[in-house]
């Protein structure tokens, strides 16, 4: 299997690159490069290619106010699946919420996102909680490390 270059965006052509990976996995709540630009300093954002092609991001919500829950969100560009991308992303948004002092690990799915909600299942995620925003049809799963 092919090695991905994964980093934290350092400039703002990588920063587009997370938003349009973000924003086409997740259509119904597209990001401003703004909100991305806020997001990159709360969150552990990173970006992932193969050689030059973008391949896909991940985000790593630490835990915070004393709480010990990160949330970890591996996301792969469609054409870009089954080759094991995804699990590469996972383990490392995984390794770096316990190096933060992760106990709990979550995650969320878009429920349009098939692929996604498997992934999760197939790696120990629980769901326990569905909704659906104001003016959206889509429910968001979060799911939850049982194992
Ligand atoms: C979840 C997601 C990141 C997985 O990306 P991916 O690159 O397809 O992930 P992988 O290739 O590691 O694994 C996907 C499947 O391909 C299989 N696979 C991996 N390498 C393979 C190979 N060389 N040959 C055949 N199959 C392979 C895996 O076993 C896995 O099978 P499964 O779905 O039956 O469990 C992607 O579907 C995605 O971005 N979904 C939307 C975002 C999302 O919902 N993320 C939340 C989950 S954290």
């Amino acid at each position: 299997m092919s090695n991905l270059r994964i980093q934290v965006p350092d400039s703002d052509a990588m920063l587009r690159d997370w938003r349009h990976v973000h924003n086409v996995i997740i259509p119904t709540a597209p990001l401003s490069l703004d909100e991305v630009r806020e997001r990159v300093h709360r969150n552990r954002l990173e970006v992932a290619y193969l050689g030059d092609v973008l391949v896909g991001c991940t985000t790593v919500r630490p835990p915070k106010d004393g709480s010990a829950t990160a949330t970890v969100i591996a996301r792969v560009l469609a054409e870009h699946r089954g080759q094991g991308f995804g699990e590469q992303l996972y383990v490392r948004g995984l390794d770096h919420a316990r190096a933060l002092g992760a106990d709990v690990v979550e995650t969320v799915v878009l429920a349009s996102n098939v692929e996604g909600l498997r992934f999760a299942l197939n790696h120990g995620f629980v769901e326990f909680e569905r909704y659906v925003l104001p003016g959206d049809d889509t429910p968001w799963i979060e799911l939850r490390l049982a194992r």
